[in-house]
Order: structure tokens, then C-alpha cells, then sequence
């Protein structure tokens, strides 16, 4: 693609072709790679009753010397394979999943963009049991897509600090799913966000159930000063996200301490008072807050701008993305 050409928003393009496999009599048949095209679903499907699926989102990059290479692709087939554990579907074979991503890349290389764009992957899990009384039943029957998008930048203006709405009464999750990748979450979030987008011109909003900062819509959340870096730790409560554990070790590496450990509303507005505040995950790489919006009043982080901190983190992980600095913790994977 030439500079001239508009960039697609994220994940509105797909490459001509999918990867596909079916679960059924309690085995994974071997899968295909085919040109996308609607699928053919009953009515009747448990995912289209009863919300059992989940997806996941990871990236291959094509390096300058011509070869591809995915991020982390492990981590994410793991969380795939927890997701569809806690919605009680089929687990993905993990050696599958990897094989069903690799031949997908190579069928179509010639779609993988160069930097600053990237090849996003988007595996999809669903029931297709048919079956209508299933609501408590889980789905025996399922089907796994592997889906494939050449992207640029998730947040439209690239660098732009976002503007993110403080929500300390909604939850994107229930308690016990916030760590799975499921669409549910997303429709939880979805009015919320919309709300925030049409009232304050909001990016995304931030959840923080009770004063207890979670994580966004579509990303996770990290707290940024001189030497420390502070964020939520793990709990069943929010996406557990690989760039945010691959931000967090390259933090440590840069020799910044990271602090994992819960925190509230009050602590984080005593934080961005001098600190800076940004949302991390696949699609929103490191994306720097430039206003948070606190019971309708604007409270400016970072001077408005992206803080120093987050464009020093975001450059490093995205040249070791780009291969442009060395992998040392041997998370790229070639194709
Ligand atoms: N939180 C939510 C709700 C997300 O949708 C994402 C994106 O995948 C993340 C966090 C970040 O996860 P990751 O860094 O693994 O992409
Ligand atoms: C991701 O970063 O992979 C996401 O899932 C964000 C989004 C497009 C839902």
C-alpha cells in the first residue's frame, strides 16, 4: 500500500482468506484454508442463544528484511485456550491453532502490510451446537475461524492523547469472565463507551467498579512517573494483556519499577498530577491519556499531551515488533 492510499480503520478490511476448523463428535477435524465467505450457521447455534464464544488478537509484523514474524503468538493461543475453558467450549489443540495462523500468513503474504502497518489476527471460537433449551447445557458442537486484517493505528489521529471518561459505577465483565476474551464484555462496555463518546467526545472509558481501577473497553491501563510504573494486578477482573506483560518486562529492563497492585480512583488522579496515564493492548499498542473526565470535569494528564515516559515504552516495544531492536525475550516467532 502507498502512502497515498487511505489507510482502512482497524480491522475493517480482511485478507481474502480464513482459516477454518469444526469440533465435532469430540475431535477437532483437520481445517482448511478457504476464501471468506459467510458461514452457515443454524438459527438454533448456542453462540447466537447463549453468547459461547471467544476471540483473540495478536499481530505478525513484516520486518525489513522482507520475513514475518508473530508476537507472542503462545500467550495468546494459551489465553484462547483458558477462554474457551472458563465458557466451558472446546479448547483450541494449541499446536493446531499455531499451524491454522502460520498457514493463513503464508496464503496470504503478499496482504501483510509493511511498517508502520501490521497483519492483525483474530481467531474466533463458537458453539453451533443447535439446540435452543441449551441455556444451561454447553455447546458439544464448535466452530474455530482464524480471520486476518492488515491494520494501522486502533485510536483514528495515531498519537492523538485520548480522552478517557472515569465510569465508577458500570462493570464490563462479570466478576468471574473479566480475564476472558468474550464477546459479552464487549457488549457491557459498549453503552457505556457510547455514552462517553456522544456526552464528553470521550476515546474510551475507563471502568473502576466501586473506585477500583480495571481496565478499559479494549485495553488494559497503566500509571507512568520518573522510575515507576504502576498498574492493576492480576485478577479474574480484567484481560490479562500480553503487551501489557511485555510492557511491564520492558519497563524492568529500562531499570523502572513496576508496581502490580490494586488502586482506586483517588490514587490515580493524586498519581496524574504530575504522572502520566496510557492504555495498553495489540490494538492500541501504548496510547498516551491526555485528559481523563471525572464526574463531567476535565482533569488534564501530561499537560494534555502524550507524556515522555509512554513514547519511550511504545518505541521500544514496537522496534523489537518491527525486529529493529533484538527480541531478547524471544517473543518473535518467523513465519
Ligand atoms: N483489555 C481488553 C478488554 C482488551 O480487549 C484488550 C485487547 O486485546 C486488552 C485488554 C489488551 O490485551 P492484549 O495486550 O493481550 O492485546
Ligand atoms: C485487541 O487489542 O486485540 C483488541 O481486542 C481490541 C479490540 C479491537 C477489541
Amino acid at each position: 500500500m502507498t502512502t497515498a492510499t487511505p489507510r482502512p480503520a482497524f480491522g475493517s478490511v480482511l485478507t481474502r482468506q480464513m482459516a477454518v476448523a469444526a469440533y465435532r463428535a469430540g475431535r477437532w477435524s483437520d481445517f482448511e484454508v478457504k476464501p471468506v465467505a459467510p458461514i452457515e450457521l443454524s438459527p438454533a447455534a448456542h453462540v447466537l442463544h447463549y453468547a459461547s464464544t471467544c476471540f483473540e488478537g495478536f499481530k505478525a509484523f513484516r520486518h525489513a528484511d522482507g520475513s514475518i514474524r508473530t508476537f507472542r503468538m503462545d500467550r495468546h493461543i494459551q489465553r484462547m485456550r483458558q477462554s474457551a475453558r472458563h465458557l466451558v467450549l472446546p479448547e483450541p489443540d494449541a499446536a493446531q491453532l499455531a499451524d491454522m495462523v502460520r498457514t493463513l500468513i503464508r496464503a496470504c503474504r503478499d496482504e501483510v502490510p509493511e511498517a508502520p502497518g501490521a497483519l492483525y489476527l483474530r481467531p474466533l471460537l463458537i458453539g453451533t451446537t443447535a439446540n435452543i433449551g441449551a441455556a444451561a447445557t454447553p455447546s458439544a458442537d464448535a466452530a474455530l475461524f482464524v480471520l486476518a486484517s492488515p491494520v494501522w493505528d486502533y485510536f483514528a489521529g495515531g498519537m492523538k492523547p485520548l480522552r478517557i471518561v472515569i465510569d465508577d459505577v458500570n462493570t464490563r465483565s462479570a466478576a468471574h469472565l473479566g480475564m476472558v476474551k468474550t464477546g459479552g464484555n464487549y457488549a457491557a462496555a459498549m453503552g457505556p463507551t457510547l455514552a462517553a463518546r456522544q456526552k464528553y467526545r470521550a476515546d474510551q472509558v475507563l471502568f473502576c467498579p466501586g473506585g477500583e481501577v480495571q481496565e478499559t473497553g479494549a485495553a488494559n491501563f497503566v500509571l507512568l512517573r520518573e522510575g515507576r510504573l504502576l498498574t492493576r494486578s492480576l485478577d479474574s477482573s480484567f484481560l490479562h494483556g500480553v503487551t501489557r506483560d511485555s510492557l511491564l518486562t520492558i519497563a524492568r529492563d529500562s531499570g523502572i519499577e513496576v508496581v502490580e497492585r490494586p488502586f482506586d480512583v483517588a490514587e490515580m488522579l493524586e498519581w496524574v498530577r504530575d504522572g502520566e496515564a496510557a492504555l495498553s493492548g495489540t490494538a492500541a499498542v501504548l496510547a498516551g491519556v491526555g485528559t481523563l473526565i471525572h464526574h463531567g470535569a476535565d482533569v488534564t494528564v501530561a499537560g494534555g499531551d502524550v507524556g515522555p515516559i509512554t513514547r519511550d515504552l511504545r518505541a521500544k516495544l514496537v522496534a523489537i515488533q518491527r525486529g529493529e531492536a533484538p527480541d531478547r525475550h524471544g517473543w518473535l516467532e518467523p513465519v
